[in-house]
């Protein structure tokens, strides 16, 4: 592939990435490259020869254009489409009117008394954690995702995934190690559809997902899973006769166990990593929690306002859903400038976040700054994305985040003992792990 080369004549805010595929970009470290681009002051640039024109947008406003005004104009990003292959027809990868129906009926899985459910489930595998977490070493961002994993099996599938579904597991964990290895972009995309591994993957989580949902359906419990709720679920716009099959649901859960695992683990061990070379941060935390009690666990949303602000600055720096985009229906003008049906718009949290023009100091850590922020939702901190599409699991994630950075932040002194590199793939995360030693508190 060819270098990039600078373009003159596009409107400001809008950067021409016009690679052979949607954001597969010729560099090991596609973040940095895309942040040195905005930094100097280059606003259009060009790579490769490709047929296919990628933009990017630099601009809240465009962001708020393309994700919540044009909604119905658009449809998800080629990298997405091709994910299909492991998610089936779920909520990330359904469109239009199919994707309306599955967001109302999938909607009941987060309603506030299920999170609450939830959160009593986090809070009790963060407990039985802490023991196997404290030792000389430990690979944070490795636990962190079995943590996770552990969580979403219990939450969403009402699954203790340690005892009974070791299979299930690992099946999980070779599609998502597949999965996040890909770069984004159509030609990873194509490795995912042929991936032998994700398909078998798939067959074996579909396996599990099958039979549990026909025994709850057999036995009529009314557990407090997420898969009980989609099992249960009746679609209001059809006065209650419509509801998801089977086959629906099997889509829908592994969408939410897959979505809902490996970008909260990257946050959480970020956060941890941060907090490592930050002991005034953490002691901090340790007051807060101290003063909230225990009772916090259960309301870590109100009662840890300061443990938040650690997560959300860890998020805007270090946003695990670094870039996504959309593939254009119709002509959209973001700006002044017109992007025509076919072009590929691209948002990335990783470089809004970090532009100096909407953020002091960006490339420092300071939770205060969300402090004296204005709250509600602004554009220029989209790391859930937006509009329609927005994340359905992010009262899910900031729970689980901060009750999971706060309760081990409490427990454990965490050094973390080697330097940390982001890999730029699906998600963002640490290239090698982050490699720390644990030890009990007194
Ligand atoms: C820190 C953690 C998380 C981050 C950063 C994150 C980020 C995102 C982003 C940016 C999107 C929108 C992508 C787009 O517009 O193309 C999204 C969608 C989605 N997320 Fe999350 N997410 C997180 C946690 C979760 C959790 C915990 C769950 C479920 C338990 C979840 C389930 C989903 C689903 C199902 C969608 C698709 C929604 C739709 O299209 O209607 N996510 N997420």
């Amino acid at each position: 592939m060819s270098a990039p080369a600078v373009l003159g004549a596009r409107p400001r805010s809008i950067l021409e990435v016009a690679a052979q595929s949607a954001l597969a970009l010729p560099t090991r470290n596609p973040g940095a490259m895309l942040r040195r681009l905005t930094r100097d002051g280059r606003e259009t640039i060009r790579m490769g020869r490709g047929r296919r024109r990628v933009f990017l947008l630099t601009e809240p406003d465009d962001v708020r254009t393309l994700l919540v005004t044009h909604a119905g104009d658009v449809h998800k990003g080629p990298g997405v489409q091709a994910t299909s292959a492991l998610l089936g027809q779920g909520l990330l990868t359904s469109e239009g009117a199919a994707h309306a129906r599955a967001r109302r009926l999938v909607g009941a899985a987060f309603s506030p008394t299920q999170l609450d459910a939830y959160t009593a489930v986090m809070v009790e595998e963060v407990q039985a954690s802490i023991e196997r977490l404290a030792a000389a070493s430990v690979d944070l961002h490795a636990e962190m995702t079995r943590l996770t994993l552990l969580i979403v099996g219990r939450t969403i599938l009402g699954a203790r995934l340690d005892d009974h579904a070791d299979e299930v597991r690992t099946a999980l964990q070779t599609a998502l190690t597949e999965f996040v290895r890909l770069r984004p972009g159509a030609r990873a995309g194509a490795e995912v559809v042929t991936s032998g591994r994700i398909v078998e993957a798939r067959g074996r989580l579909l396996a599990l997902v099958t039979r549990l949902v026909a025994e709850r359906r057999a036995s009529g419990a009314d557990g407090r899973d997420a898969l009980s709720t989609l099992v249960a679920a009746r679609d209001p716009e059809s006065g209650g006769a419509d509801r998801l099959t089977d086959a629906e649901i099997a889509d829908e859960v592994i969408t939410l166990m897959v979505a809902g695992h490996e970008t909260t683990a990257n946050a959480i061990a970020f956060c941890l990593w941060q907090l490592s070379s930050r002991p005034d941060l953490a002691e901090r935390i340790r007051a807060e929690v101290d003063e909230a009690g225990d009772a916090s666990w259960l309301d870590p949303r109100g009662r840890l306002p300061f443990t938040r602000r650690v997560v959300q600055e860890t998020i805007r720096l270090f946003p695990p859903a670094w870039v996504f985009g959309r593939s254009l229906d119709a002509p959209i003008a973001f700006g002044g400038f017109e992007a025509s049906p076919g072009d590929v718009v691209g948002v990335s949290p990783w470089v809004i976040h970090r532009s100096a023009r909407w953020y002091d100091e960006p490339t420092v850590f300071d939770p205060d700054r969300w402090e004296c922020r204005p709250g509600g939702l602004r554009y220029d901190f989209v790391p859930f994305g937006a509009g329609p599409r927005g994340c359905i699991g992010e009262q899910f994630a900031w729970i689980e985040a901060t009750l999971i950075v706060a309760m081990l932040t409490r427990a454990l002194d965490i050094t973390v003992t080697r330097p940390v590199r982001l890999e730029f793939t699906v998600t963002l995360r640490p290239r090698r792990g982050i490699a720390a030693s644990a030890r009990r508190r007194s």
